[in-house]
């Protein structure tokens, strides 16, 4: 018998015994809450510039602190000589790396997806399973562990992985467009140190597989690839199939999922392509190891170990197509669009066999024979080829939208230029939120609208007075024509669009206002309307000759504000106070991307109760959809159990007429009722004919109830909080906690405050 003390204990070279099963093994089905527990900052070394891991506003100052303080003309003259330094265990094509680095820039930013923010260079989770060995992201480990590793070594934690990635690609832009300036460039993504849990890439179990998420325009939401494991769609065509029409109906769906126009999609692909070219020296199959997270130890987090020949160089397998779209992949000119519609194309096949286009005969007699075409230098040799499209590419040229773009792009090299440059900066910053959040002398100083942008403060700030006259003039409202429910579910709807994902939605601007947000079912328009009328008196009257302004987005959080002080009033704490920081400002209708914003819109949102749109997503169940909108608002799950106890006694609820989950006999009052009630196992709970709702019925009470309400009690983690919340003399941490986490809500896109926030 083996004196091994670890239960998996096993010499090195034996098969490894069974894993233990994990509570996620025997209840699969049971609510999964680690997205909420998941810190992506947890294991970092102690000495890494992230004191407080309770705001990204805390962890954010403390790395721009460091990050303004970096070199930053030092670091990209030292990345631009690395970018022209051939390094032996990874020689570079045509002695240049910056097509690779542009690769690697744009699949670490190419994961962004609009319906839930999540993806994007933001964390630098390109060095993290799954992204680190997705299938797609061949060979980018030695773009990150060869060429960029000595310079981040060098400078440390004064940038990020997710920046200097990100500024590698823009360094090799600026290098092969023969360009001094710098092209626009933010700072300020800040690294995970482990992965995360909370994105849904798919449910298929194997690489490259597309069985459960549908193509073309029905790919399930959020998902912005259409195989597993790919960081768009497939180069050869969907699903490996050279179908040049279906290929850009697969390129539009994919590309409008990270809010890319058919311009910006076009001058993308075609910019990308200038540069560069596509590995397949024979069949990856027969030659390349385990991707790096499966690798061996002693490979030291490279992965893709590639036995054909000398591995490298010449003998470089990556995605198994090859060869190169220009004659000077190292340089920025219109030769993609030359090459595209100066020739027929037929199909071909890579040494690695993979399928890919070449001139068609007629193209290259008609061109003046093969000498005259084959101009495209090899990157390791003296051999010319012929150059070649991926059926995606063709896709540029045959589509009846992006053709046109494309023509005209072809004639117009300095409109191409351009539009490359902006899309370019789009695609890699879209994840980082408004402008305030990006560091450095680069940041554009034009206001760009898919970064929402917020007009700075210019008003004198209002004191402790201005504050107290406006409290009062909203208690006149709570006494006259508007209720606490009013008030509390509108800065609620107003707050809650938050996305710590991507930093986009919240409170600032005051969009609440604004369509489209004003006409979510979700934000029940018809007391909104009423809500907004009243308060924009409120403001008018306020604002009217005086220097001192209040806007409307902060008034909105002032009156969820101050119902919950009355609700808790009510409820016998008559003297506490929910912070209030004023600053926010309001942003016009034209400054806002209506269909960009609508992707904020919650299909379900379980803190109000509302399941409006469950049948866009008919698999997830409206716990799943809870926890996923906790998530983006970076609530922990004692934060989430608190707010849906106070949102309910408050009455919150989309529906003003609903009493789901009003666990209580005195709606308004900020008590803890609604967890008193929900563990009286007093009551019985029957499932409802809709199969969403559930009656409960007690000796002498009766309610109604929704699954995200019975699971606080059924789920036993969430029992134990909700057990907490329930006990006798526990109202007033109730009282306390849901006041935490309402400021924590209406308070998360308060950039401008960035630091303070952790400063309690
Ligand atoms: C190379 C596919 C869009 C930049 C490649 C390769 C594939 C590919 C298969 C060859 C990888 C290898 O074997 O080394 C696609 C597809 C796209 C797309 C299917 C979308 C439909 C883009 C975009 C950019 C880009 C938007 C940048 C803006 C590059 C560059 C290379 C490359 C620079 C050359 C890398 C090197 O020389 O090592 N692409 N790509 N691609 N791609 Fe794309």
């Amino acid at each position: 018998m083996s004196k091994c003390p670890f239960h998996n204990g096993q010499a090195a070279t034996q098969a490894p015994p069974p894993k233990p099963k994990t509570n996620r093994d025997w209840w699969p089905n049971s609510l999964d809450l680690r997205i909420l527990h998941q810190d992506p900052l947890s294991g970092r070394p102690a000495h890494v510039p992230h004191p407080s891991t309770k705001t990204s506003a805390g962890a954010f100052a403390c790395y721009a602190d460091k990050f303004n303080k970096l070199d930053l003309y030092a670091l990209r003259k030292d990345t631009a000589k690395a970018l022209v330094t051939s390094n032996p265990a990874w020689p570079a094509d045509y002695g240049h790396y910056g097509p690779l680095m542009v690769r690697l820039a744009w699949h670490s930013a190419g994961t962004y997806r609009v319906f839930d923010g999540r993806g994007g260079a933001n964390s630098g989770n390109i060095r993290l399973p799954p992204l680190n060995s997705w299938p797609d992201n061949a060979s980018l480990d030695k773009a990150r562990l060869i060429i960029l590793w000595p310079i981040k070594q060098k400078y440390g934690e004064s940038i990020s992985w997710g920046d200097l990635i990100i500024l590698a690609g823009n360094v090799a832009i600026e290098m092969m467009m023969s360009q001094e300036e710098p092209l626009w460039f933010g700072g300020g993504r800040i690294d995970a140190f482990a992965a995360e849990e909370d994105v849904f890439w798919g449910h298929e179990t194997e690489w490259l597989k597309d069985d459960h998420r549908g193509g073309g325009d029905s790919l399930k939401k959020p998902l912005g690839a259409t195989q597993m494991g790919l960081i768009y769609v497939n180069p050869e065509g969907p699903g490996g199939h050279p179908d040049i029409l279906a290929s850009a109906k697969d390129i539009r769906t994919t590309f409008s999922r990270m809010g890319m126009t058919d311009l910006e999609t076009v001058a993308l692909i075609a910019g990308g392509h200038t540069f560069g070219k596509a590995h397949g020296a024979d069949d990856p199959s027969k030659h390349v190891g385990a991707e790096p997270e499966g690798a061996p130890v002693h490979e030291m987090g490279l992965g893709w170990e590639n036995r054909y020949k000398s591995g490298k160089g010449a003998d470089t397998i990556t995605s198994g197509l090859e060869g190169a779209w220009t004659a000077k992949p190292t340089e920025w000119d219109n030769g993609y669009f030359k090459n595209l519609f100066g020739y027929e194309w037929v199909q071909t096949k890579s040494p690695g066999g993979a399928t890919q286009w070449v001139p068609s005969e007629e193209s290259i007699r008609a061109a003046g024979g093969v000498d005259a075409v084959k101009n495209v230098p090899d990157a390791h040799t003296d051999v010319k080829h012929l150059p070649i499209m991926f059926t995606t590419d063709l896709a540029m040229r045959y589509d009846p939208i992006y053709g046109p773009i494309s023509q005209n792009f072809h004639t117009n090299p300095d409109e191409f230029k351009e539009q490359f440059k902006r899309a370019w900066y789009k695609l890699c910053h879209r994840d980082m939120g408004p402008k305030s959040r990006h560091l450095g002398p680069w940041v554009p100083k034009v206001d760009l609208i898919w970064m929402d942008p917020i007009p700075e403060e210019s008003n004198e700030p209002i004191n402790e007075n201005d504050v107290q006259e406006l409290k009062n003039e909203i208690m006149s409202l709570l006494q006259s024509s508007l209720s606490i429910s009013d008030l509390v579910k509108t800065a609620w709807a107003a707050a809650s669009t938050y996305r710590c994902t991507d930093h986009r939605g919240g409170a600032n601007g005051g969009r609440i206002r604004l369509e489209p947000q004003r006409s979510w079912a979700v934000n029940d328009p018809p007391t909104l309307e009423k809500v907004i009328s009243k308060l924009e008196s409120v403001q008018v009257e306020f604002n009217h000759g005086s220097m001192k302004k209040i806007s409307f987005a902060d008034l909105v959080v002032l009156a969820g504000n101050v119902a919950i002080e009355e609700a808790a009033r009510q409820a016998g704490f008559g003297d506490v106070k929910v912070p209030f920081v004023s600053g926010r400002t309001d942003a016009t209708q034209s400054q806002t991307d209506t269909e960009s914003f609508d992707a904020l819109k919650p299909a379900i949102d379980g803190f109000r109760n509302y399941e409006g749109l469950a049948n866009e997503c008919p698999r997830v169940l409206p716990e799943t959809a809870l926890l996923d909108r906790a998530h983006l608002l970076s609530l922990t799950t004692p934060e989430m159990v608190a707010l849906i106890g106070g949102l309910r006694v408050t009455n919150a609820n989309t529906d003003a007429n609903s009493t789901v989950g009003v666990l209580t006999d005195r709606p308004g009052v900020l008590s803890n009722d609604f967890f008193v009630n929900l563990l009286d196992m007093g009551t019985t709970w029957t499932p409802m004919e809709s199969g969403r709702l559930f009656k409960g019925t007690g000796p002498d009470k009766s309610w109604i109830a929704s699954r995200t309400d019975l699971i606080l009690a059924s789920n036993s983690q969430l029992r134990a909080i909700s057990e907490s919340y329930a006990s006798t003399g526990s109202n007033e941490h109730f009282v306390k906690d849901f006041i935490n986490a309402w400021t924590k809500v209406t308070m998360l896109d308060r950039f401008d405050l960035a630091g303070e926030a952790d400063q309690e």
